[in-house]
């Protein structure tokens, strides 16, 4: 593991453990952002400053893009995107399927990539080159699995007309697969393709922060991630399975018209 993944692991520990101590409440939602689902809590920020600081400590002139913080920093060619707790609605209602996302970018390519699943006591990571890992366990996502039989995740973010949209896409991709899970964290779910606890996961609407880290996780542990029409993941879709599953799937999800989404 490569010493931005040692540090990020580090980091990501301690802000599980100190969002584990926390029992979160209603009242904790402190504001909501996008559109009235889309909440975040006094633990969102007080994982992210705290995640914020220890980066700061060790490495005073990276920048950092956190999702609740913006991005700001020096100009070392060294970029850390954050979140904070990733299934905020999750970690809301006491269900175990968030996470703490921490990646490292060096002048542009995400080189190390950490996800704590605190509620689990799980931590993925992964670093550019050097494989996907649980624990001692190497990650392999799993391969051969035709559409027909595949068992895919996805997520629908806040935004009431997207979301729309998004069942008529699921509409459409349900009938063709075994079945679908909905988890509510966008790591969550990608560590879950890097493990084999799912075959594919889709979204549309995910944000860098969301995905730059277990996005590695998934492709160190075999899996293609990316967008549409051999474009990168990025708001218009991100696209993760192995290879063959992923094709399929594209094939699927392409002519959905993803402008009618935007
Ligand atoms: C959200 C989760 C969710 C996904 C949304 C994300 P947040 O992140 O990853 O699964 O469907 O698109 O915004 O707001 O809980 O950090
Ligand atoms: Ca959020
Ligand atoms: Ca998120
Ligand atoms: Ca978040």
């Amino acid at each position: 593991m490569n010493a931005f993944a040692r540090l990020a692991e580090d980091i990501a520990r301690e802000a599980g453990d100190m969002l584990l101590a926390k029992r979160p409440t209603m009242s904790e939602v402190v504001e909501t952002k996008s559109s009235p689902t889309d909440v975040v809590t006094t633990l969102d920020t007080a994982s992210e400053r705290l995640i914020r600081s220890r980066i700061q400590e060790a490495r005073p002139g990276d920048r950092v893009l956190g999702e609740e913080g913006g991005e700001a920093g020096g100009d070392s060619g060294v970029r850390w995107i954050v979140d904070p707790i990733d299934g905020t609605v999750n970690f809301l209602y006491g269900l175990p399927e968030w996470a703490v996302s921490i990646a490292v970018e060096v002048d542009g390519q995400v080189v190390a990539g950490v996800v704590n699943v605190a509620s689990r006591g799980e931590v993925f990571t992964a670093a550019l080159g050097e494989g996907a890992w649980l624990g001692g366990q190497r990650l392999r996502c799993n391969t051969g699995v035709p559409l027909a039989q595949a068992l895919v995740s996805t997520g629908f973010g806040y935004d009431a007309r997207r979301r729309a949209v998004q069942g008529q896409v699921l509409a459409e991709v349900l009938p063709r697969v075994r079945d679908v899970r909905r988890g509510g964290s966008c790591a969550v779910d990608l560590c879950s393709v890097a493990a084999g606890r799912v075959d594919g996961y889709y979204e549309r609407g995910v944000n860098r922060w969301d995905y730059a880290a277990a996005g590695l996780i998934a492709a160190e542990a075999g899996a293609r991630v990316a967008g549409l029409n051999g474009r990168p993941a990025s708001p218009e879709l991100l696209l993760c399975a192995a290879p063959g599953l992923f094709e399929e799937l594209h094939d699927v999800l392409a002519p959905l018209d993803p402008e009618r989404d935007a």
